[in-house]
C-alpha cells in the first residue's frame, strides 16, 4: 500500500510517497480502515513544514475517514463495512481533557493518516454521520470539533449573541456555520472580497475585508 512519510527535519520538499506492506489482519480490539478521506488543516501543515518539530519518518494528517474492512476479536462498537473518522485525541475517551499537548495526536506525536489502510484500536474511531461522504466527514476531528468546543462547550454560545470569525480557515468556516444554526448574529473576516462574498452566501450576517479595511469597518 502507500503511505506518506516525513523526514526530520520537516519540510513540504522532505515528505516521501513510499510503497509499504499491507498492515495485515487486526488483533483484539482492533479495526482495519481503508483510509478514502483526509482533511487539510493548519496543523498538518504545522507539522510538515518543520513548524512544529515531529519524529524521523512520521506519517503526518490528523484525521483520516474510510470504511472498517476488518475487526479483530472483542471488538463491538463496529462492524465491517462501517463509515468511521478518526479521533484528534485517540486516548481522551471521555470527561475532562486529560492530555495537554500533542504527544498522542496522529499525524504529530504519533503516526497519522496519510496512508491507504491502517490498523488501530476501535477506540480511536467514531461513526461517521450518516449522510457525510468521507471527505466532509474528515474535516470533523480537527475543525469541526475545535469550532464546536470554542462556541458551544467553553463558549456557552446561545440564540442572539454576536460571534466574530477570523478568515476563512477550516476552524472559521465550521464556526460560521454552528453560529447561524444556534441564531447568532455572524461577523466575518477575509483578506479576499470573492471569500467574502462565499461567506454571506453561507449566512455571515456583516463580513471585512481586513487587508483594505484593517481598522474593521464593514464593506
Ligand atoms: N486549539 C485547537 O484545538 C486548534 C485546532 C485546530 C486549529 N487551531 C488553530 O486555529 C487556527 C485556524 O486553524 P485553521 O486550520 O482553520 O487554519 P487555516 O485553514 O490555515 O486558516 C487560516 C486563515 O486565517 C486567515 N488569516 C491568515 N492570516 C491572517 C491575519 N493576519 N489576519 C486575519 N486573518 C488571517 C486567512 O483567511 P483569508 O484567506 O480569508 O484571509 C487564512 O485562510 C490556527 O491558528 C490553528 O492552529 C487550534
Amino acid at each position: 500500500m502507500k503511505l506518506v512519510t516525513l523526514a526530520s527535519p520537516g519540510g513540504l520538499d522532505r515528505l516521501r510517497l513510499q510503497e509499504h506492506d499491507a498492515p495485515g489482519e487486526p488483533g483484539p480490539g482492533e479495526i482495519r480502515v481503508r483510509i478514502h478521506a483526509s482533511s487539510l488543516n493548519f496543523h498538518d501543515y504545522g507539522v510538515v513544514s518543520g513548524g512544529m518539530p515531529t519524529a524521523e519518518g512520521r506519517i503526518p494528517m490528523s484525521d483520516g475517514a474510510g470504511v472498517v474492512e476488518a475487526v479483530g476479536e472483542d471488538v463491538d462498537t463496529f462492524s465491517v463495512g462501517d463509515s468511521v473518522v478518526s479521533t484528534f485525541f485517540p486516548t481522551w475517551l471521555t470527561g475532562p481533557a486529560e492530555v495537554g499537548d500533542f504527544r498522542t495526536v496522529p499525524g504529530d506525536g504519533v503516526d497519522g493518516y496519510a496512508r491507504e489502510a491502517v490498523i488501530r484500536p476501535q477506540t480511536w474511531f467514531t461513526h461517521a454521520p450518516r449522510g457525510y461522504s468521507h471527505a466532509q466527514a474528515a474535516t470533523l476531528t480537527t475543525a469541526g470539533l475545535t469550532a464546536w468546543r470554542a462556541l458551544v462547550v467553553e463558549g456557552g454560545l446561545k440564540a442572539g449573541d454576536s460571534v466574530l470569525v477570523l478568515g476563512t480557515g477550516g476552524v472559521s468556516i465550521f464556526a460560521l456555520q454552528f453560529a447561524k444554526a444556534m441564531g447568532a448574529t455572524v461577523i466575518a473576516t477575509s483578506s479576499s472580497d470573492d471569500k467574502l462574498a462565499r461567506l454571506e452566501s453561507l449566512g455571515a450576517d456583516h463580513t471585512i475585508n481586513y487587508r483594505t479595511h484593517p481598522s474593521g469597518a464593514p464593506r
